[in-house]
């Protein structure tokens, strides 16, 4: 007898629809002649097509091994279609099941009651994303790409460029109506290694993902700063769209606050939101009023994306204190804090780093390695914030850089000086100019990866030449 494998897809979009994904799989188990090898998880998706107003599917897809042949299956199929209430009169109605025969062993069936392999399969995320769960190397015969190439690729080709938060805020409602999840990974552009992996993280926690790219003016404490802040929004798209991220959106002030702004074109200052006590000490006092703008931005984009998750880099260390602050107030979204990216040198990927010359990329490099000085010490046992703070001032020390803060805190809760007594957890942070570049970084210690390359971990001057 001879046995074909076969792939299936699932579908629901009416009544229970989970019942009746899980009834179609009972009822193709107890179909003689037919054994189900794997399923894959049940996915949520808008509907594509079909009248106006229906509700997002469920869809799944299932591989199968049997004695029949392919007509015979479809027909089983159709059965147990009926079975569950499915009538096939509407075209892309709304419909309590939708099984469809996407592959037969190797064969190409063209006949007018069946067409395999599926004549659309080859176009539908909503079939090759549950499909490529449990058929991921299965090279399509169209496209000559696998199943996992080919649901990532049109995942890309979806993604939407945005020019303002209003039409933002359109489509992240319409997916969040769907009923699917929303990652978020707020940027200001200039993207690098490390922003690309808060969006890989997004895409693989969330069912579409969504970037901002805007030079905050609210930020900035320096106008040249704010001036020479690199810019380039198509690059960055381009970027995106590789990654799998679904929308990309930028604004201006006036965009985000319409009617919020005075006569300059400035925020009204009551506007402004207080960053709160995370804000304080460290950058807080370097760059006075520089949280506020962080949280006043942030807290209007997550009004704008309704996100689920919210993405920040650990880089960043007091300002996703900061916000995760904000997030507690407003109660959401969920914040994910993700690894600082670094160079292969160790120097943390910053959008600043396109900035640098030789001289201060080299500088640059004595911030990751006092971090990691202080990790190898505090490895050692040594728990007294001063004695920490000491050993990375001295790594500082001749290093070229104008040092701004070399401190340590606690790692657990945010306080503006550094605590007494023996730490049971900390973080050491740094912030230094490399000629007018500002630099930040820091180290949870103890925790991996470490800071610093295997190959400058001696610390002293020579590694930086
Ligand atoms: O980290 C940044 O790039 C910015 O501070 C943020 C969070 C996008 C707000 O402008």
């Amino acid at each position: 007898m001879t046995r074909a494998t076969a792939a299936i897809a699932l579908g629901s979009n009416l009544g229970d629809r989970e019942k009746s994904l899980r009834g179609a799989l009972v009822a193709l188990e107890r179909t003689p002649g037919v054994v189900v090898l794997r399923r894959s998880s049940w996915l949520e998706t808008a509907p594509v097509g079909g009248p106006p107003g229906q509700g997002p599917f469920l869809n799944g897809a299932v591989l199968l091994e049997t004695t029949l042949d392919a007509r015979a299956l479809l027909a089983e199929l159709q059965r147990i279609e009926a079975k569950f209430g499915r009538e096939r009169t509407v075209r892309d109605a709304p419909r309590t099941l939708d099984l469809d025969l996407l592959l037969f062993a190797d064969e190409a069936i063209d006949d007018p009651e069946l067409v395999v392999p599926h004549p659309r399969m080859e176009e539908r995320v909503f079939v090759l994303e549950p499909l490529a769960e449990i058929l991921p190397d299965h090279v399509l015969a169209g496209c000559g790409e696998t199943v996992v190439a080919r649901a990532r690729a049109l995942k890309r080709e979806r993604m939407s460029r945005l020019p303002d938060p209003a039409s933002a805020s359109a489509w992240c409602r319409d997916v969040i109506a769907a009923g699917e999840t929303l990652g978020f990974v707020p940027t200001m552009g200039a993207l690098h290694a490390g922003h690309l992996a808060l969006v890989e993280c997004a895409a693989r926690e969330n069912d579409r993902v969504c970037v901002s790219v805007f030079v905050n003016p609210l930020q900035f404490n320096d106008p040249r700063d704010l001036e020479r802040y690199p810019r380039d929004f198509e690059g960055d798209a381009d970027q995106l769209e590789a990654v799998g991220c679904s929308m990309v959106f930028s604004g201006t002030l006036a965009g985000f606050f319409p009617d919020e702004l005075d006569a300059t074109g400035a925020l009204i200052p009551e506007r402004l939101i207080d960053a709160g006590p995370a804000a304080i000490g460290l950058e807080g006092a370097h760059r006075p009023g520089h949280f506020d703008g962080v949280a006043t931005i942030v807290d209007r984009l997550f009004d704008v994306v309704q996100p689920t998750r919210a993405y920040f880099g650990q880089k960043d260390y007091q300002q996703l204190q900061v916000v995760r602050d904000l997030a507690r107030r407003r109660a959401g979204p969920e914040i994910i804090g993700c690894v600082t990216v670094r160079e292969d040198s160790g120097l943390a990927r910053s959008s600043r780093n396109a900035l640098l010359d030789d001289a201060g990329r080299a500088a640059g490099l004595f911030l990751s390695r006092a971090l990691g000085v202080a990790d190898a010490a505090w490895r050692a046992g040594e728990r007294d914030a001063r004695a920490l703070e000491t050993l990375m001032r001295e790594v500082l020390d001749g290093s070229g850089l104008e040092l701004e803060y070399a401190a340590v805190r606690a790692a657990r809760g945010w306080s503006a000086e550094a605590p007494g007594g023996p730490l049971e957890s900390a973080v050491a942070l740094v912030a230094a100019r490399a000629a007018s570049v500002r630099l930040i970084d820091n180290h949870v210690l103890g925790s991996d990866p470490s800071p610093q390359p295997a190959a400058a971990a001696t610390g002293g001057s020579s590694a930086a030449s």
